[in-house]
């Protein structure tokens, strides 16, 4: 957490004014790493696939949408508030019978929903109540029949979105683990009901290599199914993915079969027809399999994973995919303009050629890797005298410190090549 402040990956929200719990602020470290998240995840779960189409729903969307969807009565969690310094808490997650705070008397239980509520235009009464959305999901369902009806698509097929969610979290989270607002990739994978396990276990497999892709450990990453009794109204089967965090084992992401459920109350709430007919004539409701995957939830597991620490050094063991600085530039010497001049040269070359890269010319070399190796970037190059004489510069890979000579006009695709490979 510390390293996240100090280099510009996460700072806490609203600091100056005291903070709002469960709120954080992303620097400019932190916004490239869920920026590379994402990118990553529309890569293979919507660019690599046969079917898949991409939404940006909105976030306000018909109050009429919740209460079809089963959020407005459903999405509650159980919760107490202390009578004495009125802390509330999740009933469900309490081991004591007083306030862990203060030790007064508990309330009674009461269900507490988790969106959050706000008003369209100028008066607050009950007509105009929205809701900020909780999930991308719904805008997926809402949007079906438009999918459809624009591009036709075959079963399976899917609709993703990447998005914003809010969640009024009581529970304190850990660190960017549990916010109050926070994107989610979420993919509505439509098929035949016949084929659901089929396409249960393609995503979970999906998700499995996903993880592997992140740079994630596979023995830091497990699986769990939800009994019958935990799992959301809408499911018929829950995988979780589960990361061992710090403080312990948790979900990471979720794989659920919503079955029909969600276009079949939008279609009887709605009076609109969301079914689907296929090549045969056959008029059904499509079943869905959901990947839902959490940005923030993705950033710590990938953080987590990458911190090593040694007695010399701190480095993010990032993939390369995901590092926020990809190459980072240093004239050996600052005050040797010749030096300064082709590094400068090398470091337009390299962000022209649509690299993340930094610049780099405080202090001596050595400090210079120290600092990027705590961010994670994954190659430094330094120009020296001998670059002055063959056009050729020092790269060092930040795992191993080993450093070898690349002709400067060979960088562009020696990069491209090494990020391939990783
Ligand atoms: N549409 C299904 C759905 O929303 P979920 O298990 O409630 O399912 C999916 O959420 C994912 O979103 C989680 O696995 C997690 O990665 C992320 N997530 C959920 N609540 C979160 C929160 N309060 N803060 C950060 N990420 C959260």
């Amino acid at each position: 957490m510390a390293l996240c402040k100090r280099r510009g990956f996460v700072y806490p929200g609203s600091e100056i004014y005291g903070g709002v719990a469960n709120t954080w602020d992303y620097g400019p470290l932190g916004l490239a790493l869920k920026r590379n998240i994402k990118k990553l995840w529309w890569q293979e779960f919507v660019k690599k696939e046969e079917s898949v189409f991409g939404l940006g729903g909105g976030i306000i969307l018909s109050p009429k949408v919740w209460e079809a969807s089963g959020h407005v009565e459903n999405f509650t969690d159980p919760l107490v508030e202390c009578k004495k310094c009125h802390h509330r808490f999740r009933a469900d997650q309490l081991d004591a019978k007083s306030c862990p705070d203060c030790g007064g008397e508990l309330s009674e239980q009461r269900q507490f929903n988790g969106m959050f509520r706000t008003f369209i235009g100028a008066t607050e009464e009950s007509k105009s109540i929205a809701y900020l959305r909780p999930e991308t999901a719904q805008a997926i369902f809402i949007n079906f029949k438009n999918i459809v009806d624009s591009f036709h698509p075959k079963l399976p097929f899917g609709i993703a979105q990447i998005g914003k969610a809010f969640r009024n979290e009581i529970t304190a989270g850990n660190f960017i683990f549990r916010d109050l607002e926070f994107e989610q990739m979420e993919l509505e994978y439509f098929i035949a009901e016949a084929d659901w396990e089929k396409h249960f276990d393609y995503w979970l497999k999906k998700l499995r290599q996903f993880a592997t892709m992140s740079g994630l450990h596979p023995d830091r990453v497990s699986e769990r199914e939800h009994e019958a009794s935990e799992r959301s109204h809408y499911s018929k089967k829950t995988v979780d993915i589960e990361y061992d965090y710090p403080f312990g084992k948790k979900e990471l992401w979720g794989l659920a079969y919503r079955t029909d459920y969600d276009l079949k109350t939008h279609s009887q709430k709605s009076g609109v027809d969301l079914s689907y007919v296929d090549q045969d004539n056959n008029k059904f409701f499509p079943h869905v399999i959901e990947p839902s995957l959490g940005v923030e939830r993705t950033m710590l597991a990938v953080l987590c994973d990458a911190y090593w620490q040694d007695e010399k050094r701190v480095v993010l063991k990032l993939k390369p995919a995901l590092a926020p600085i990809k190459v980072a530039v240093f004239p050996l010497s600052a005050n040797k303009p010749d030096l300064v001049k082709k590094a400068q040269l090398i470091y337009r070359e390299l962000k022209n050629a649509d690299y993340d890269v930094a610049w780099d010319d405080r202090g001596n070399v050595g400090k210079r890797y120290y600092a990027q190796d705590e961010i994670g970037t994954p190659w430094c190059i330094t120009v020296d005298y001998q670059t002055l004489e063959d056009d050729t510069v020092t790269i060092r890979d930040r795992d191993t410190t080993r450093q070898e000579r690349v002709k400067v006009a060979n960088l562009v695709s020696w990069i491209k090549e090494k990020l391939l490979e990783s």
